[in-house]
């Protein structure tokens, strides 16, 4: 069954009546930039043909009605005209919540509707499966309602309601690269100005994910104590933000830095840096340049930023072991377990995926799982099948 058939079916069970339409939100990869789109920075991700389908039919009262067809068909039901608090039990609602409460405190009128949701972005893998999901409910009220909202604004919208009603502190890559992503390009994306660049993938060359399967625990309160640091930074450079620290200012007074902060300043720095050079690298087809890229971005966020896992670790190291400088490997998004990704020659990917499978589970217990996606586009709808 697709994932289009399936919010399709599970939507009619769950109400008796066909969706009017369905929407479908992609999640991303990060090909580098971590950690430093909260600092006004740079980053370069690209969608990816894992996403979030969100069925709707609009109703007669002011009611929302969802339906979460990954969770045994758990529901969720509030009132748009009465005060919409977080659940405590139920964390999948609190994307919807928050969205729905994002689009009202912007004046936006909503109506009331049925809505189910399905996805196949991995959850807690660092491929923003909670973006995929608050852009795919963000652009079903703008379609619902004919809100005319631009992408751009329904990405801040998500992001919004992570930070004010999920309590993640999260920057704007994720629900950015799920509104607004392009098939076949990564986006260089301007966190200051949410100016997006288009980057072109070298030809010939693979996206693989490889999912280490580690269950991502403390992750928001690690991530908020990131983004704290980086603040502290920034003010004691006497800046809003560390974009605008450049490598030398950064050095001539990193020593007064506390030197835990002064490790978390260096990675944001520098990645910058490292992420304006990979989006030429890329489009240049330098493969040399962006091997050597994604492996300083790695060791950074392994040695000074301090978010990688003993197995994230290790599937770099068996990975560039063979791939060298034929492509690039690193950790890709917030951290503490989920994907590592590699640029690979298409002709490397089996060679690839096998010394995974021979080694990984074998010399850590973890079973890993490998994804394989192209750029793909931002949200969208989805032409309706006809039964
Ligand atoms: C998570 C956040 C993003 C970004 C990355 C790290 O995915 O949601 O905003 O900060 O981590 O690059």
């Amino acid at each position: 069954m697709t994932q289009q058939e399936k919010v399709t079916s599970g939507f009619e069970v769950a109400f008796g009546h066909q969706p009017d339409f369905i929407v479908r939100a992609p999640g991303r990869v990060n090909l580098i930039g971590e950690h430093t789109d909260y600092n006004d920075g740079f980053v370069l991700p690209c969608a990816i043909q894992y996403a979030t389908l969100v069925a709707v039919s609009a109703r007669a009262d002011d009611k929302v009605v969802v339906s979460a067809l990954d969770y045994d068909g758990q529901t969720d039901e509030f009132v748009l005209s009465e005060q919409i608090v977080p659940q405590e039990n139920k964390l999948w609602a609190n994307y919807v919540r928050g969205v729905v409460t994002e689009l009202q405190k912007r004046g936006h009128q909503l109506k009331g509707c049925n809505l189910a949701i399905t996805g196949n972005v991995p959850q807690g893998a660092g491929l923003s499966s909670s973006a995929a999901l608050e852009v795919g409910i963000g652009y079903a009220f703008d379609q619902l309602c004919q809100l005319n909202i631009d992408k751009a604004d329904i990405a801040l919208i998500g992001q919004a309601a992570e930070n004010n009603f999920v309590g993640c502190a999260c920057g704007i890559m994720d629900q950015l690269i799920s509104a607004c992503g392009r098939e076949q390009m990564a986006i260089g994306i301007d966190c200051r100005t949410l100016g997006l660049t288009e980057v072109s993938i070298p030809s010939g060359m693979t996206i693989m994910m490889i999912n280490s399967n580690v269950k991502r625990g403390l992750v928001d309160s690690e991530y908020n104590t990131r983004r704290a640091q980086c603040e502290q930074a920034a003010a004691h450079f006497g800046v809003s933000h560390l974009r605008d620290v450049t490598v030398a200012v950064f050095e001539m007074k990193k020593d007064q830095l506390d030197p835990v902060v002064a490790k978390r300043a260096e990675h944001v720095v520098y990645e910058n840096k490292r992420t304006v050079d990979a989006m030429k690298a890329f489009n240049k087809g330098d493969i040399v340049k962006i091997s050597q890229l994604m492996a300083a971005s790695h060791a950074s966020m392994r040695d000074l930023f301090e978010i990688t896992t003993k197995e994230i670790d290790y599937l770099v190291e068996l990975i560039d072991g063979v791939l060298q400088d034929k492509g690039g490997v690193r950790m890709t998004g917030g951290g503490f377990g989920g994907c590592v990704v590699a640029l690979v020659p298409e002709a490397m990917v089996d060679e690839i995926s096998k010394l995974i499978e021979d080694n990984y589970q074998a010399d850590t217990g973890l079973k890993e799982t490998i994804y394989i996606s192209g750029p793909m586009a931002g949200v969208d709808t989805l032409a309706l099948e006809m039964a």
